[in-house]
């Protein structure tokens, strides 16, 4: 794949990063299910102490929520692309720190094409380790989170956020004729190969648009934004060429979308805690 078209790549899918609503989601839910923990009394250390592992990074959208605020953030994914991109702007970063003679030590991130199913890593070097929406596309899922916790610290914690159907993305997906991916059932996917590799599940919220649920998806500006953000996720995440009916049936699923602030599309998905 040439430079460019890999350029065109990692910013149509840093669009959708930017359309996730509301911001800093993950983040917020991860505090909160450190919160309950600190109730119990347990022994757990701010989130600017930990060093946090994110398997499945994406385009680095959860670890740019992240590295701010922790000690250390190493995000991995086996999509190439988007490691090599992600790898190039970390250095060019690096290097504007360094050229500007400020404290390198501010650069507490660092990306690794590696599977989750098989970690690089020492036994217990995190405090934290995150599947923020990766967990359903992992096939061997006991490996992958019985690496997590062999490489999580004692009294560490792991943190899945898990896709489930019924979401509007998928649903629109399904609409088109396209494959609308893995139809996950929460308890096969998360929650038995969860208690197999942690004994119990700490605790878990649902995220769906029910109002006593949390809301999480995407929100875009207008409906013509939401077609041309579309017509980028077939092209691109289904590979497939856009026919002019497909973007008649996304107009009108997008008219039916429409709220105050904009056109929302909401992720269906179980947020689970674990600690070790
Ligand atoms: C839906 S994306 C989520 C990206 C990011 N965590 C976010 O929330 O924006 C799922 C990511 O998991 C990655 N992935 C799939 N299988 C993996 C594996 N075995 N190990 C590591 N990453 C994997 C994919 O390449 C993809 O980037």
């Amino acid at each position: 794949m040439s430079a460019t078209l890999s350029i065109d790549y990692i910013q149509g899918w840093r669009r959708w990063s930017d359309l996730h609503h509301p911001a800093n989601f993950e983040i917020t839910i991860v505090e909160q299910f450190l919160d309950l923990k600190r109730n119990e009394n347990t022994d757990i250390k701010p989130l600017a102490a930990m060093n946090i592992l994110e398997i499945g990074c994406g385009d680095g959208r959860v670890m740019r929520e992240f590295a701010p605020v922790a000690k250390s953030v190493v995000g991995i994914d086996t999509n190439s692309q988007v490691i090599e991109f992600l790898q190039s702007e970390i250095e060019q970063a690096f290097m504007a720190i360094i050229s500007s003679n400020l404290d390198a030590a501010n650069i507490n991130v660092a990306v690794e094409k590696m599977s989750g199913t098989d970690l690089q890593f020492e036994d217990e070097s995190f405090d934290l380790v995150l599947f923020p929406w990766s967990l359903h596309q992992i096939e061997d899922k006991q490996t992958a989170l019985k690496e997590a916790k062999r490489v999580l610290a004692p009294n560490g914690h792991l943190v899945v956020f898990g896709l489930l159907p019924g979401g509007e993305y998928e649903n629109a997906v399904a609409e088109l004729g396209l494959d609308p991916g893995p139809q996950v059932d929460p308890v096969e996917a998360y929650e038995k190969p969860l208690i197999e590799a942690f004994g119990k599940i700490d605790d878990s919220l649902t995220i769906s648009s029910k109002p006593e649920d949390k809301e999480f998806g995407f929100l875009f500006p207008d409906i013509e934004t939401a077609i041309s953000d579309w017509k980028w996720a077939l092209q691109n995440w289904h590979e497939q060429s856009v026919q002019q009916e497909q973007l008649k049936t996304m107009s009108a699923r997008m008219e039916r979308n429409v709220r105050k602030d904009g056109v929302f599309m909401n992720i269906s998905g179980r947020a689970y805690l674990c600690s070790k």
